[in-house]
């Protein structure tokens, strides 16, 4: 397996740009299945989440091409339904996107339960009650989900959510864009990417309104045409990198990035005595000589995010006293402490909440990158900490941050990256178009 071997005890100093929406673009991208003719997306990130799912796309029969590095055009014209390749679907938690769409295109779609982080139990039944109130039959055996538009197009509906579910809110936006009639969501999340697949489906001939507020109306239309758009920049990368900056008491400027999307991140540093200032180029973040001690709880947004949680426990563990944190979304985001108690931190968890016992000098140890985000928040602990730490289960990481060590490195991070022999052998997925 990849890993990373860090140096720590460096602060970060320097200027990082922001890449697009990993949440946006895993949404956005299997929503152009929707689309007869070819969308030009601006500001794709290049993770292996997205490489995955233009692979299922392409499989669909979809023609993707690079026009640069953050840009794609996608063709589904004349993709048609089949098969996915199941394996793909498997890997990632986003896949659940294509019940939405192949049902929206086809009236039809197979596809497999989703993958993606273990936080604990991860349901999909708001997703399920959505599409049947479309009109789908849907029925969940063998590890597949099968679902059918029962007179072969979907038709408009209230739907209200029984929680406020970032996936069943953008699933059911997707597939209702072509259903006949209007489809009201009720409580439905808030998220910005919420309102960027809206914005995606509009700028492509859809009719999406109230997007970022928790109700969603959507008109059905016939079709949908061809058209230019651009993700908006990734919330929690840049939130990443500010508590990296905080974490090593470092200065960096972070670019491309909108700050009223990082209004409760931005206010939770300041409270640890991080300076955060605002300019029209982007957010200057300078770690305080002293972390202070903090309370959060995450919650759907605008509330703190919930993965933004264990980058923020890595900074309760260098603070000075006694910070408690609450996860107000999963029941299982606490796994990653197991990893810091490694290097010294002293945490208790009890279910939901955490109590991080700061002000410990954190040191290197061979740790494991549990999820994404958890393994984000060990590469910020290993910087922080003095000696070398071992990242293993990298690969979970490179699933949502593009070019992670590059950027780390050229902020003065002391990162490199030990290769695995049989990934060398066969060739990386990543960037396979
Ligand atoms: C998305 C994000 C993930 C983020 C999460 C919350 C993607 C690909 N992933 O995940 O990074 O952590 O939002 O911001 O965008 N739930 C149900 N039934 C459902 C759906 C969800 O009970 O049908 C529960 C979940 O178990 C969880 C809560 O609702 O406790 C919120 O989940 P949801 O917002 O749906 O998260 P995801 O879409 O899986």
């Amino acid at each position: 397996m990849e890993q990373y071997i860090i140096r720590g005890g460096t602060r970060l100093y320097g200027e990082v740009e922001i890449s697009g929406a990993k949440n946006a673009a895993v949404a956005i991208i299997p929503a152009a299945l929707l689309v007869q003719g070819v969308c030009r997306i601006e500001n794709i990130p290049q993770i292996s989440d997205t490489d995955t799912l233009l692979t299922i796309l392409a499989e669909l029969g979809a023609k993707v091409s690079y026009v640069s590095k953050s840009t794609i055009e996608i063709d589904c014209t004349h993709a048609s339904y089949q098969d996915a390749p199941y394996d793909l679907m498997r890997k990632i938690r986003a896949s659940y996107y294509l019940i939405g769409s192949m049902l929206g295109r086809f009236g039809s779609a197979k596809t497999t339960m989703p993958g993606g982080c273990n936080f604990g139990v991860r349901p999909i039944d708001q997703h399920i009650k959505g599409m049947r109130a479309l009109g789908a039959e849907v029925d969940v055996r063998g590890g597949f989900v099968y679902a059918e538009a029962r007179d072969g197009r979907l038709h408009g509906a209230r739907i209200y959510l029984d929680k406020v579910s970032v996936g069943a809110t953008m699933n059911i936006m997707i597939a209702a864009v072509l259903a006949e009639g209007r489809t009201v969501i009720e409580n439905a999340a808030r998220e910005p990417h919420i309102v960027d697949l809206a914005n995606f489906l509009n700028s492509m001939g859809a009719d999406v309104r109230g997007a970022g507020t928790d109700t969603i109306k959507i008109n059905g239309v016939e079709s949908l045409h061809g058209g230019s758009y651009s993700i908006i920049p990734d919330q929690i990368e840049a939130g990443t990198y500010m508590v990296a900056a905080a974490a090593t008491g470092g200065e960096v400027l972070i670019t491309n990035i909108i700050p009223k999307h990082l209004e409760g991140i931005s206010a939770k540093l300041r409270e640890t005595g991080t300076s955060v200032e605002e300019y029209v180029e982007g957010i200057l973040v300078k770690g305080p000589s002293e972390l202070r001690r903090i309370n959060l709880k995450t919650m759907p947004y605008p509330g703190f995010p919930t993965d933004m949680q264990p980058q923020f426990g890595v900074l309760t563990c260098l603070a000075k006293g006694t910070s408690v944190i609450t996860e107000g979304i999963y029941d299982n985001r606490f796994k990653y402490v197991n990893e810091l108690r490694k290097m010294g931190a002293e945490i208790q968890v009890d279910g939901r909440v955490a109590v991080f016992e700061g002000g410990r000098r954190l040191t290197g140890a061979l740790v494991h990158a549990c999820d994404l985000r958890a393994g984000a928040a060990m590469v910020i602990a290993g910087m922080a900490a003095s000696g070398e730490t071992q990242i293993e289960d990298v690969n979970y990481i490179e699933r949502g941050y593009e070019r992670f060590v590059e950027k780390l490195n050229a902020l003065g991070a002391d990162i490199r990256v030990r290769y695995d022999e049989e990934d060398m052998r066969q060739g990386r997925l990543l960037s396979s178009f």
